[in-house]
């Protein structure tokens, strides 16, 4: 999908209004943010032999966030609704709202121009943390309510990226904020992802329609390619025969999270693991789901931050979220926000090698 350059910011506005800023641990882990989009422009982390490499992908300046030709959402908070809502409509407490289609016909991550798309203002930063925050205005890609929002991120000792988001609102609106995220464990651009194992932990998923809205239906995921319940290397099944693998071009589906007895506290989502690096990422969510993206729609067209392509498959993403099309979907966990209310979510990216 590309999106008009007429449509949020220039990128001469982003260069003028944009940063980089830098975290780092005391195990010399780096992690780098731009104001632009919210966007983590590269994690650095240590192999089994104690070498550090990026492992997002992504691009030098935030200018070229903006000026790359296709712009699959690398490492941005996506919002106000990460992922899609069916035709781009919802009706809530009686009134339906009608927002932007920039995905055939259904809406997908925010609208034409998300909240990966704009400037968000730091609120402070320091050595190992990042607040950013951005308020949404009431109407602005159709939704209802003037938001508040602020997303932090801290770069721990331990080795844990923790992301916290949390907003507010004066109108009854939908939210449902995500970290788009794509890594590739042996470093940015060193070929595909096939060969990484993952787990998920989830014995369900939500199986989609043409369009990738689910059908409403959470499938068990035992005796499919969707069962990642032990650890599998993401090619091992990508290719079978099988009608969710060709809707999806890939892996492109919400997983339901399998949740202890508190549904909103942390809990373990995902483990990946690089067998050529030893790199592990183990990721922890009070959300609901994620959505586990294989990087279907990267083409090889997009050069990356050190000079390489991008080929199909060469990232992954978990985007912990709640399920796609909630607001359409009331057998879904809810994603309304209330004024009074306060919306927070977090999730926890660990990095550790083996
Ligand atoms: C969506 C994909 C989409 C990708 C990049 C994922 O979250 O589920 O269908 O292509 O983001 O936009």
């Amino acid at each position: 999908m590309t999106v008009p350059a007429s449509l949020g910011v220039s990128a001469d506005e982003v260069a003028e209004s944009t940063d980089v800023y830098t975290l780092q641990n005391q195990d010399g882990l780096v992690v780098k943010v731009t104001n632009y989009g919210a966007i983590i422009m590269s994690i650095l982390t240590r192999d089994r032999d104690g070498n550090l490499s990026d492992v997002t992908l992504g691009h030098r300046t935030p200018s070229e966030y903006i000026e790359a030709a296709e712009k699959p959402y690398f490492g941005a908070v996506v919002g106000r609704y990460g992922n899609r809502i069916a035709k781009g409509s919802f009706t809530l407490d009686g009134e339906t709202h009608t927002l932007a289609t920039n995905n055939g016909e259904n809406h997908l991550h925010g609208g034409l121009t998300g909240f990966d798309k704009v400037v968000w203002t730091v609120k402070s930063a320091t050595k190992q943390s990042i607040e950013l925050t951005y308020v949404s205005h009431d109407q602005e890609e159709g939704y209802p309510g003037r938001l508040n929002l602020s997303v932090t991120y801290t770069l721990n000792d331990q080795n844990q990226l923790v992301i916290d988001y949390r907003g507010t609102t004066d109108k009854a609106t939908h939210v449902n904020l995500t970290q788009h995220t794509y890594f590739n464990l042996a470093g940015e651009g060193n070929g595909t992802i096939l060969d990484h194992e993952v787990m998920l932990n989830a014995d369900y998923f939500t199986p989609v329609d043409a369009g990738s809205i689910p059908t409403g239906e959470l499938r068990r995921v035992t005796e499919t390619p969707f069962d990642f319940t032990s650890p599998k290397a993401i090619g091992r099944d990508i290719n079978a025969e099988n009608e969710q693998l060709s809707l999806g071009n890939g892996y492109d589906h919400n997983w339901v999270l399998n949740k202890g007895v508190i549904p909103d506290e942390l809990a373990l989502a995902a483990v990946v693991y690089d067998p050529a690096t030893g790199r592990v990422l183990t990721v922890s969510t009070t959300e609901p789901g994620v959505q586990f993206y294989t990087g279907n729609f990267l083409s090889g067209n997009l050069t990356g931050k050190s000079g390489k392509a991008y080929v199909r498959r060469g990232g992954f993403c978990l985007e912990t979220q709640h399920f796609p099309d909630s607001p359409n979907q009331p057998e879904f966990p809810s994603t309304i926000l209330r004024p009074g209310e306060v919306y927070r979510s977090q999730t926890v990216f660990a990095f550790s090698a083996k």
